[in-house]
């Protein structure tokens, strides 16, 4: 890609966009998360090919966070400077979350869910990414110690405010969720999108949360669908170098892919028989359940988005394959759990 981009003018002709619950907003059927690479350490010019191969090919929901990246809020730099020099003339196609709630800054306001901290951390991100406003802003995780009114007050701000077109949450656990939508409906910006762990070797929390989403008309962004790189070729034969699992900075550990490896293989050779890669079986498995409205990718390089986006060609499967996956996984039926 040269300095001076244009946008791929075909970019809408293939992606799927699903509405977010019962709301008015459509989304990618795939989004981009910047968790990893879109750091300081990392290589810009990278960076920016991926956020723009995803762009150019559909993707219009991105994800961040105050502290993604190592050091932390430098993926919402890098996002900024990427917004200015190629894509702010295309901020109304775009639908950009940030999120706050873990470890951002030093002392007792630089985490959790206060509304000092909250509303600090959005007034933070805002002038990382060199935006007026985000379409989602998320409270990153439940905190048991500030009560949810007040976590939730703060969200309701950011809306009623114009700094947050939305609102959102993160991890909550079903009862709390449940409490969270409630509040946000009787104050008239009712919840977006919830974000969950969600892949097919992490299902709990789906399963435990589809069926109130379904009845609240909340959304479901799932999030690491590949379990951080776990479910593709890449650990089938060791663990490359400049894997997620050998890097200091990664949140994946080499300890938590070794076992994994037999299942791993026989998922990969059914993924060949259907003449997908595993990445993006594993993605078309999710692409396939319509409780999911979004689902969230990671990824180090433009040609592993190429790669995943194919999971659009063949998000098909028949009873017989979704019980072999279950088989090889051991897991309950894949379609447990439907309200
Ligand atoms: N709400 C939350 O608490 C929360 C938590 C976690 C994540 N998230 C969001 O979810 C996003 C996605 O999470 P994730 O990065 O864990 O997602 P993921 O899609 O499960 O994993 C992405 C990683 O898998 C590897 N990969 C991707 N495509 C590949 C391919 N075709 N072949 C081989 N390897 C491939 C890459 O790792 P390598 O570096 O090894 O190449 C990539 O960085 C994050 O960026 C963030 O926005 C939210």
């Amino acid at each position: 890609m040269s300095d001076h981009y244009t946008a791929n003018p075909g970019r809408y002709n293939t992606m799927p966009y699903r509405r977010s619950g019962n709301s008015g907003v459509l989304l990618s059927s795939l989004s981009l998360g910047l968790w990893h690479n879109f750091g300081d350490v990392d290589r810009y010019d990278n960076s920016r090919q991926m956020l723009l191969t995803a762009f150019d090919n559909g993707i219009c929901s991105m994800d961040l966070d105050n502290n993604y990246c190592p050091p932390a809020g430098s993926a919402e730099e890098t996002f900024g400077r990427i917004m200015q020099q190629d894509l702010m003339h295309h901020r109304d196609e775009l639908f950009i979350s940030t999120k706050a709630g873990h470890l951002m800054w030093p002392g007792p306001y630089g985490e959790w869910g206060s509304r000092k901290s909250m509303l600090a951390s959005l007034d933070q991100s805002l002038k990382r990414m060199k935006l007026d406003y985000v379409d989602i802003y998320y409270s990153h995780r439940y905190d048991s110690n500030t009560p949810i009114e007040e976590t939730v007050g703060a969200l309701i701000h950011a809306v009623k405010s114009g700094k947050a077109l939305y609102a959102g949450i993160s991890k909550y656990p079903v009862e709390v969720a449940r409490k969270a939508f409630s509040l946000l409906k009787a104050a008239g910006v009712p919840c977006l999108l919830h974000q969950i762990r969600y892949s097919m070797l992490l299902r709990e929390d789906g399963n435990n949360l589809f069926g109130l989403h379904r009845k609240e008309g909340v959304g479901c962004i799932s999030f690491s669908p590949l379990a951080q790189g776990v479910l593709t070729e890449k650990y089938l034969h060791g663990i490359p170098e400049d894997s997620r699992a050998a890097k200091e900075s990664g949140f994946l550990k080499v300890n938590q892919v070794v076992p994994l490896v037999g299942k791993i293989q026989k998922l990969h050779d059914m993924a060949v028989e259907r003449g997908q890669t595993l990445a993006q079986m594993a993605i078309a498995w999710q692409l396939t359940d319509d409780r999911i409205t979004t689902v969230l990718i990671g990824a180090s390089s433009p040609g592993q988005i190429l790669e995943n986006l194919k999971a659009l060609n063949n998000t098909s499967f028949t009873a017989e394959e979704l019980q072999k996956i279950n088989l090889i996984l051991d897991t309950p039926p894949f379609w447990d759990g439907i309200a």
